[in-house]
């Protein structure tokens, strides 16, 4: 077991959980990865030990099984008596589809991972936080969590998440533990890349929408988690901070009916 601060990030392989993985590592933090993608994970490991992470723990984790869940929970304890903050960053994408036409297999899939994956990874965590009396825990929410999009099983997850993190927060916190919720903008992570490369999302229509020209990074959603872990932000919990450029006000700004010369 490792003394210091530890940090459990479902999703640790890639994207905005890679990202939050460096996050913590530039911090000294102890830090175990949960990912589906062992190999990639492995990969990630390597440079947040470098980068001064005190230890660096990957862990299988398939969020679509309760069992493999449980087991990375028990794992995560096994090596450090104390969890100090979960990351819930492993989730998936959805394409655009009209509602008419999604297949309720892909519901299936998208809500399988992304809420009950989430709700089952809180589940084994917040037991244990909350009896320790003391921890933060993020959930990834979306601009969809806010704004109709055309992505029938994604956009609706992403409001159960918030409503999931409002619920938690009320109540965990006399216990100590914090729950709050990033939603991210469109982040430029391997999942986003890739869909940008296929034609799937139109970067020039994501600026036109954002008050800060650019795509928001990975490393700008990790410092927002980072903060809300910190007790910079003790008295924050229950919240939804947005990390977007500006897109929820620039969008809806550019769509009012009449704009100023
Ligand atoms: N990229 C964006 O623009 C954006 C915007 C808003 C919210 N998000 C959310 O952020 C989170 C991360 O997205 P990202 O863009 O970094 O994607 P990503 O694909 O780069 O990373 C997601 C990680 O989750 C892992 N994962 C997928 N299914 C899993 C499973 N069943 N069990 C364990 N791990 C699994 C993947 O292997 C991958 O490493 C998702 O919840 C996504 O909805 C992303």
């Amino acid at each position: 077991m490792s003394g210091g601060k530890t940090a459990v990030v479902t999703g640790g392989a890639s994207g905005i959980g890679e990202a939050t993985v460096m996050r913590f590592a530039d911090a000294g933090w102890n830090i175990v990865i949960g990912d589906i993608n062992a190999d990639r994970a492995a990969t990630v490991a390597e440079p947040a030990r470098a980068a001064g992470a005190t230890s660096v723990t990957v862990l299988p984790l398939d969020l679509a099984d309760a069992a493999s869940v449980t087991d990375f929970a028990a794992g995560t304890y096994d090596r450090h008596g104390r969890v100090d903050v979960v990351v819930n960053s492993g989730g998936i994408l959805q394409n655009g589809i009209r509602f008419n036409d999604m297949p309720v297999e892909e519901f299936d899939a998208v809500w399988t991972v992304n809420v009950r994956g989430t709700l089952l990874i809180n589940q084994a965590f917040g037991r244990r936080m909350t009896k320790a009396g003391t921890g933060s825990i993020i959930n990834m929410c979306s601009l969809t969590t806010y704004r109709a999009s055309p992505q029938p099983a994604y956009a609706p997850a992403k409001v159960a998440l918030k409503s999931m993190t409002e619920t938690m927060a009320a109540e965990f916190g006399a216990s100590g533990v914090r729950v709050n919720a990033v939603a991210p903008g469109y982040t430029l992570t391997p999942a986003m890349q890739a869909r940008i490369d296929a034609g799937q999302r139109d970067p020039q229509a994501i600026l036109d929408k954002s008050a800060i020209k650019r795509l928001v990074q990975p490393a700008d959603v990790a410092e927002a988690i980072f903060f809300l872990c910190s007790d910079a932000a003790s008295a924050i919990t229950g919240v939804v901070l947005p990390v977007d450029c500006g897109w929820l006000a620039r969008s809806a700004y550019t769509s009012y009916a009449s704009q100023p010369d």
